[in-house]
C-alpha cells in the first residue's frame, strides 16, 4: 500500500535530497515543490515582471507549464531550468514571490492534482499544513542555521558556483525569516507532524530514520 508522505521544513535542511533518496528506495514519486516556486522567481527575473505586481505575476504564471522529468529536472515550457533555478538570485526573489496568495494558489492546485493518486513524497513549506493536510505521514525537519549554511556552501563549492559561507548564512536567516513570517501559509509544523533535528545526522541516517516512521504508519 502506498502512501503519501509530506516534508516541510527551512530552506536548506536537506528535504530535497532526503525525499529524493527516499523515493527511490520506496519507487515513490518525488515533487520538489520548492522548485516549482522557483520556476515562477526565475520567469519573473527574465520576462522582467515587476515582483511587487501580483497580479502581472499571476499574468506570467498563466503562460508557464511547469513539469518535471524522472531525474527531477525542472522545465518551464519544455524549457530545462534545473541549474539555473539554483542561484543564491533566484532564491532570494522565491522567498518574495512566494508570500503572494495568487501565486500560492496557483501552485496549491497542481500540487493537490498531481497528489490525487498515492506515492508521493512532497518537500515544501506547507505541504503537510495546507497542501496535503491528510498526508498520512508528516515529516517537520530542521536543522541549526550553522548546519545548513555548511551543507549549502559545500553543495555549490562541489558544483563548481561561487559562494561566500557569510552571505550564504545571512540569506538563510533572511529566508528563514520571510518564510516564517508571511501572512499566508507560513512554514510551520503541523499539529500531527514529527519534528527531525538533522544537524547532527548524516543522509543515510536520517534517510533510516524516516524509513522507520513508515514501518510504524504502515
Ligand atoms: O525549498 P526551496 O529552498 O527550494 O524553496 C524556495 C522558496 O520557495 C522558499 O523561499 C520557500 C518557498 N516555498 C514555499 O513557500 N512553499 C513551498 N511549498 C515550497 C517552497
Amino acid at each position: 500500500m502506498k502512501i503519501n508522505i509530506a516534508i516541510d521544513g527551512p530552506s536548506a535542511a536537506g528535504k530535497s535530497t532526503i525525499a529524493k533518496r527516499l523515493a527511490k528506495e520506496l519507487s515513490y514519486v518525488h515533487l520538489d515543490t520548492g522548485a516549482m516556486y522557483r520556476c515562477v522567481g526565475y520567469s519573473a527575473l527574465t520576462n522582467h515582471v515587476d515582483l511587487e505586481n501580483e497580479l502581472e505575476l499571476e499574468k506570467m504564471m498563466k503562460t508557464m507549464n511547469i513539469s518535471f522529468d524522472s531525474n527531477g529536472n525542472v522545465f518551464i515550457n519544455n524549457k530545462d531550468v534545473s541549474k539555473e533555478i539554483r542561484t543564491n538570485e533566484i532564491s532570494m526573489i522565491t522567498s518574495k514571490v512566494s508570500a503572494y496568495p495568487k501565486v500560492r494558489k496557483l501552485l496549491v492546485e497542481q500540487q493537490q492534482k498531481m497528489a490525487e493518486n498515492k506515492g508521493y513524497i512532497m518537500d515544501g513549506r506547507d505541504i503537510g499544513t495546507v497542501v496535503l493536510p491528510n498526508a498520512e505521514l508528516k515529516i517537520y525537519m530542521i536543522a541549526s542555521v550553522k548546519a545548513r549554511a555548511d551543507r549549502r556552501y559545500k553543495e555549490y563549492i562541489e558544483k563548481g558556483m561561487e559562494a561566500d559561507f557569510d552571505e550564504i548564512y545571512r540569506d538563510i536567516e533572511q529566508r528563514d525569516f520571510q518564510d516564517m513570517n508571511r501572512s499566508v501559509s507560513p512554514l510551520r509544523q503541523a499539529e500531527d507532524a514529527i519534528k527531525l533535528d538533522t544537524s547532527d545526522m548524516t543522509i543515510d541516517e536520517v534517510v533510516t530514520a524516516i524509513q522507520k516512521l513508515l514501518k510504524e504508519k504502515l
